[in-house]
């Protein structure tokens, strides 16, 4: 079925001006939008309290570290973040917009199990969502992200598992551009398990056909969003595992043949790798694709820009400047990296 002609209304033009504008020059995205449980677990791991305030302080101190807004375009929040301020009162939607990210917010309500298929989810938030997608609008957010999420595993994933997910990820797509919200579209298939890296280029590719169809299929404005998809990667757990240019080869292989030339941008989610593996795949596939892709190849890193800056906080005061210069140390890595940059030797682990 033909995508929808782009329509030159007001909408649409802002729809593309924001995909583009998150995606332009050399910066990316910051997902910084954890849920509670999320975020709980991770300060569960380093001792720090697992309460609102503490998650708020953790956000203020990824808002407010200095020089952010050179390397990062936009930043996703979860709904509590974007519901609090700065310690001087500052929204964080507009402490963002004030140094030049552009707000986004989360809004699926997460990955619940699918009926009458063990081991397998279908992401929720669909109902009530245009009403959350306008006061989320109000409060700033111009852009929003879903997350589906495809299991590897022995028969899996299923076909059900796949087409539920993309028919969940273009609604919620329609939805977001029906307010001028450009939506990040997020079919993450996960790396862990001992699935090869020829399995996972499968199903990646398998599920990236799925989701265009039903976006093409629900008149969605491709030019008007942005693909956050998983690398080509062996499983975590697999006893071969690739070196970068192959994992570089077989995700571009993968993602031409799927992703059609009108979505402005793919911008990475890290999905488990560490941070500098996620530096150095992404800056193998710009160094050696950039000239041949008809979209942008940017980063959408969560735990690959956050947990660096998260081990050297530990919850206290006296670490925030050091914290701060991880994460934009982290940041600036992955602006390297989109420019083909990224000085692998010296960003090892010392
Ligand atoms: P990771 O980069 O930690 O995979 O998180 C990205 C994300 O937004 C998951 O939804």
């Amino acid at each position: 079925m033909p995508g929808r002609e782009v329509p030159r209304s007001m909408t649409a033009q802002t729809l593309i001006d924001t995909a583009q504008a998150l995606v332009a020059g050399d910066k990316g995205l910051l997902a910084m939008d954890e849920s509670n449980a999320t975020c709980n677990k991770r300060f569960a791991a380093l001792g720090i309290p697992q309460t609102a305030d503490a998650r708020r302080d953790w956000r203020e101190l990824i808002v407010t570290a200095p020089s952010l807004g050179a390397c990062i375009s936009g930043a996703i929040l979860f709904d509590e973040t974007l519901r609090q301020q700065t310690k001087t009162g500052t929204p964080f939607a507009k402490a963002l917009a004030d140094v030049g990210i552009i707000p986004g917010i989360k809004v699926d309500t997460g990955a619940k199990p699918l009926a009458g298929h063990p081991g397998e989810t279908v992401t929720e938030g669909l109902d009530g969502l245009r009403e959350r997608l306008a006061e989320y609008a109000g409060m700033g957010a111009r852009f929003a992200k879903w997350r589906g999420v495809i299991t590897p595993g022995a028969g899996l994933p299923s076909r059900a598992c796949i087409e539920v997910n993309a028919h969940a990820l273009a609604r919620y797509a329609a939805l977001c551009q029906e307010v001028g919200i450009v939506p990040i579209v997020e079919p993450e298939v996960l790396m862990e398990g001992d699935h090869s890296l020829a399995r996972c280029k499968e199903i990646t590719e398998e599920v990236l056909d799925v989701v265009f169809v039903q976006l093409r299929s629900q008149g969605v404005l491709l030019e008007g969003l942005l693909l956050k998809p998983n690398m080509v990667l062996p499983g975590q757990a697999c006893p071969t595992q690739e070196t970068v240019d192959e994992v570089a080869d077989a995700t571009m292989s993968c993602l031409l043949r799927t992703v059609p030339a009108a979505v402005p941008g793919v911008a990475f989610l890290s999905g488990g790798q560490s941070a500098q593996l996620a530096s150095a795949r992404l800056n193998a596939m710009n160094l050696r694709f950039k000239s041949q892709l008809p979209w942008a190849l940017a980063f959408s890193y969560s735990r690959a820009v956050q947990q660096p800056a998260l081990d050297a906080w530990k919850g206290d005061t006296a670490n925030v400047a050091s914290a701060q210069k991880a994460l934009v140390h982290r940041a600036r890595c992955n602006q390297a990296a989109r420019r083909g940059d990224y000085d692998a030797m010296a960003d090892a682990p010392k």
